[in-house]
């Protein structure tokens, strides 16, 4: 079974079927799924499909697409949300210098903000970073108390060196199905097993060959697929470990595992 790392279940794509596409994804292979956020109107609506959903964890923060609307005393709401106990991380947050839909002062801002944050409320972050990557690697570093995951991740092979050393995760997306993938290619072939995370971004990045089709956590697999060719294992090993690796970094218990002997 896959855990599904990354996926806006509260978007508008899904206003029509949003109940028949999350109630289908435990036959479709996924019982596991976060739900980020990217403003707080957006934060409550993830924490409401957690409270709905088993198998669905919320994470709140506020994107940086989202960053130049923050209303006052934003972060003390989010701070409010982030004790609800199926909010299991802070994000997405970052910083996007693609787009640039906010002034990059105010990204910038933002982003600290939430990793100060995080780092009082010891949680973990998940961070978007497009077309950012010094200013990104240079906030994490300012806050060494702090890790997280890149999500989608689009760095170089050095930067995810550095990053793994921090003590960071990175996780990808349909994205490595694309024909331009090569740079995560190369990044995956060397990222040690137990930094890797998968996710689908839904409703975004729809995995080859479903490209143009609205992306749900059903595609997943083509993720793990792809890591599977490059790193020489089945999809059951990627899907196991990627799982492993994503309950223990959000921390989340599932109901029916055995509880381990206190020590
Ligand atoms: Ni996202």
């Amino acid at each position: 079974m896959y855990f599904d790392t990354h996926a806006h279940y509260y978007s508008k794509s899904f206003k029509k079927d949003r109940d028949q596409v999350l109630r289908s994804l435990p036959e479709k292979g996924v019982d596991l799924v976060v739900c980020p956020a990217e403003d707080l109107p957006s934060a409550r609506a993830c924490i409401q499909l957690a409270e709905q959903y088993p198998f669905l964890y919320a994470a709140v923060g506020v994107h940086p697409h989202e960053a130049k609307d923050v209303p006052s005393g934003w972060l003390a709401g989010l701070q409010a949300l982030s004790y609800h106990p199926k909010v299991v991380a802070l994000g997405e947050m970052g910083l996007d210098y693609h787009y640039d839909f906010s002034p990059r002062e105010q990204q910038r801002e933002v982003f600290h903000a939430q990793l100060d944050l995080a780092g009082r409320l010891n949680k973990k972050v998940i961070v978007h970073d497009r077309e950012a990557h010094r200013d990104c690697l240079d906030a994490v570093r300012a806050y060494p108390n702090v890790t997280g995951v890149y999500h989608c991740y689009s760095g170089g092979l050095e930067d995810a060196k550095t990053l793994v050393a921090l003590g960071w995760s990175l996780s990808f997306t349909g994205a490595i199905t694309f024909p331009n993938a090569r740079r995560a290619l190369e990044v995956i072939e060397w990222l040690p097993m137990e930094s890797i995370m998968i996710e689908t971004d839904a409703p975004y990045l729809t995995p080859e060959p479903f490209r143009g089709k609205r992306n749900d956590s059903g595609y997943v697999y083509r993720v793990a697929e792809v890591i599977a060719q490059v790193k020489g294992l089945s999809m059951e090993e990627i899907a196991a470990v990627t799982k492993e690796n994503g309950k223990r970094f959000f921390g989340i218990e599932e109901e029916n595992a055995h509880d381990d002997h206190i020590i």
